[in-house]
């Protein structure tokens, strides 16, 4: 007499359980973010790796051509840029500077940097850098956030 009752009772409970489980599913997935939501930050709020990409890209297209940035790599039409963020202008040895960089005297740090990218002709007049300049603000910031990253 007693089986009997149980018996139903635990086959209800095992269905309700399936059931609950199956209907979980379809809300759980309605609330996961569709593939082109999941990614895209608001583009003011870049990261510090992000910038450092754009950066990389934007060097890439048009420093690279002049200039390498691995630790050792050998000077080409310009300077070797590893560690440049904090080094004195003119301090590659085997690089023959024009005498506005060789007798700056000055450091490049990020505003120096930034002046210098952004017109290579009015910064140290007379330097030897043939680039037109990064007039763009915000990819000359990218530009230094990368160089930062070349130490
Ligand atoms: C056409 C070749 C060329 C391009 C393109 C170029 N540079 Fe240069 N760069 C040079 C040369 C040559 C010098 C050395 C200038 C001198 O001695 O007067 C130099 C010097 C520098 C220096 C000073 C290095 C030191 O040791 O003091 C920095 C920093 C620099 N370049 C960054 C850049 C960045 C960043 C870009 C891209 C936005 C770039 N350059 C694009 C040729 C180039």
């Amino acid at each position: 007499m007693k089986n009997i009752i149980i018996i139903p009772a635990i086959a209800a409970l095992a269905l309700a359980a399936c059931g609950s489980e199956n209907e979980a599913q379809p809300s759980t997935q309605g609330s996961a973010p569709t593939p082109g939501e999941k990614v895209a930050p608001a583009p003011t709020e870049k990261t510090p790796e992000s910038l450092a990409d754009q950066g990389r890209k934007r060097f890439s297209a048009t420093c690279t051509v002049c200039h390498t940035v691995n630790d050792g790599d050998p000077s080409r039409v310009g300077p070797n840029l590893f560690g440049i963020v904090g080094k004195t202008a003119g301090a590659s040895d085997d690089f023959a500077y024009s005498d506005a960089v060789a007798n700056a005297e000055i450091v490049w740090t990020e505003e120096n940097l930034d002046a210098f990218i952004e017109n290579p002709q009015t910064f140290l007049r007379g330097n030897r850098m043939a680039f037109a300049g990064e007039r763009n603000a915000e990819n000359r910031a990218a530009i230094i956030v990368y160089l930062k990253t070349l130490k």
